[in-house]
């Protein structure tokens, strides 16, 4: 093997090797890829061990990425790593190219990922993957079977309701998550359809394209301030709907039965008890809790009618939690006046059902975490997660299924 030889090209990474001689990232991987197809491995380099010499930066260019316990939890030195054998990590669906790249820049990491797949036969791929990142893919047993070695799956986001959990706990796989990676993106969404439904966005802008200046409805629109919003679920997005809520100066109810009340009352908002009475009082009600065996198709036509007549229902959630039947029923009676909904109960949508007929309706594809930050922080979370945990260094909250790490 040739030394490394430096400067690096602009915009490369520094890298030394255990030889003494420099080079840069780019010019060490493409080295490293002609050693094992596209697999990168260290080890396939004998003398010329590279080394990474400082800790991926984390990326800038889509936003901030604060706030990443995963990524403070990484060993600070990955080139320590160089010297144990390190395993083989498969990236089943496009995620965004930071990720990937955390991967690749990884010493000793072999990743197979859809822009290098040696074969499209999934299962010949899963074949010695040892940690698995999936983005839509449904992971089941008949998934989990073909991939023998598999120690960590990571679901490229924080809902895993493709993923059969008893199935991987039962074989000992840990199922990861990137908890806070998203949150932002998620909540600033429900806002933007409370907001969106409040002023009646799309009407108004049709209206406008039609040639429309004088616009009829105005009367209808309301501002948010001053008006009652009840958060069903203070967690990770539930907890920052409820800020940018009180930034808009609403008055911020909170319905969660898992969360102490004197976290929600110490945050400043108001804990609801009983959810009905929560319901009648709500302008608007927003849900940001799980959907769960316990939680499925709770937002049913008894949940609807509990609601204040003329209320605003926003889901961001999960499509499964409610049921579309009802809903359209309650728009169609005029019971609530607007609803705004990021996910169905089936996606993709297979036909354009009853729902979208409604003006009242706002509606989005499940794209309310896909904002160029969320996509860039869940790829890069996935990697570190992925790593973490093969490295066994990784942070318990993005855990799933624990009982396997006990
Ligand atoms: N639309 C999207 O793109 C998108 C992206 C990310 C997350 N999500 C969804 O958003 C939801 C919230 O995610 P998160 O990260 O904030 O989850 P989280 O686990 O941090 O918080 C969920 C909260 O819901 C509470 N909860 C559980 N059951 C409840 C009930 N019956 N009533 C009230 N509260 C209950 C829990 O105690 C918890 O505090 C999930 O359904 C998730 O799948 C959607």
């Amino acid at each position: 093997m040739p030394p490394c030889r430096g400067p690096p090209a602009t915009g490369c990474r520094p890298w030394a090797c255990t030889n003494g001689s420099t080079g840069s990232a780019c010019e060490a991987a493409s080295r490293l890829r002609g050693f094992g197809g596209d697999r990168i491995t260290a080890a396939a380099l004998p003398g010329c061990r590279a080394r990474l010499s400082k800790t991926p930066s984390r990326p800038t260019k889509a936003g901030p990425v604060e706030n990443h316990r995963a990524l403070d939890r990484l060993p600070a030195e990955p080139a320590a790593q160089t010297e144990r054998s390190m395993p083989h990590i498969v990236v089943v669906d496009p995620i965004h190219p930071d990720g990937i790249q955390r991967l690749l820049d990884a010493p000793g990491v072999t990743v197979d990922h859809p822009g290098n797949a040696a074969s499209s036969d999934l299962a010949a791929r899963l074949k010695d993957a040892e940690g698995l990142i999936v983005r839509g893919t449904v992971v089941d047993e008949a998934l989990i079977a073909q991939a023998p070695k598999l120690k960590v799956v990571v679901r490229h986001g924080v809902g895993y309701d493709l993923v059969d959990v008893p199935a991987l706990t039962k074989r000992g796989i840990a199922l990861m998550i990137t908890p806070e990676a998203n949150a932002a993106s998620v909540a600033e969404h429900a806002l933007m359809l409370m907001l969106s439904i409040a002023r009646r966005v799309l009407p108004v802008d049709a209206g406008v394209r039609r040639g429309e200046w004088r616009v009829k409805g105005q009367s209808q629109t309301f501002e948010l301030g001053g008006r009652r919003v009840l958060i069903l679920g203070f967690g990770r997005i539930g907890t920052r709907v409820a800020r940018l809520c009180a930034a808009f100066g609403m008055k911020v109810g909170v319905h969660d039965p898992f969360m102490p009340a004197g976290t929600i009352r110490g945050a400043g908002y108001e804990v609801v008890k009983d959810r009905d009475e929560g319901l009648a009082a709500a302008d608007i009600v927003t849900l940001h809790l799980p959907a769960s065996d316990a939680t499925r198709g709770m937002v049913n036509a008894a949940f609807l009618a509990a609601m204040k007549p003329g209320a605003v229902l926003i889901n961001t959630a999960r499509g499964t939690l409610v049921d579309e039947a009802a809903l359209d029923a309650a728009l169609r009676s005029g019971h609530l006046s607007g609803a705004g909904v990021d996910v169905l109960k089936v996606e993709p949508m297979v036909e354009v059902g009853p729902l979208l007929a409604h003006d009242s309706l706002v509606i989005t594809p499940h794209v309310a975490a896909s904002t160029a930050e969320g996509l860039q922080r869940m790829s890069w979370d996935s990697a570190g997660n992925a790593m973490g945990y093969l490295a066994g260094e990784y942070d318990i909250d993005a855990v799933v299924n624990r009982e396997v790490v006990r």
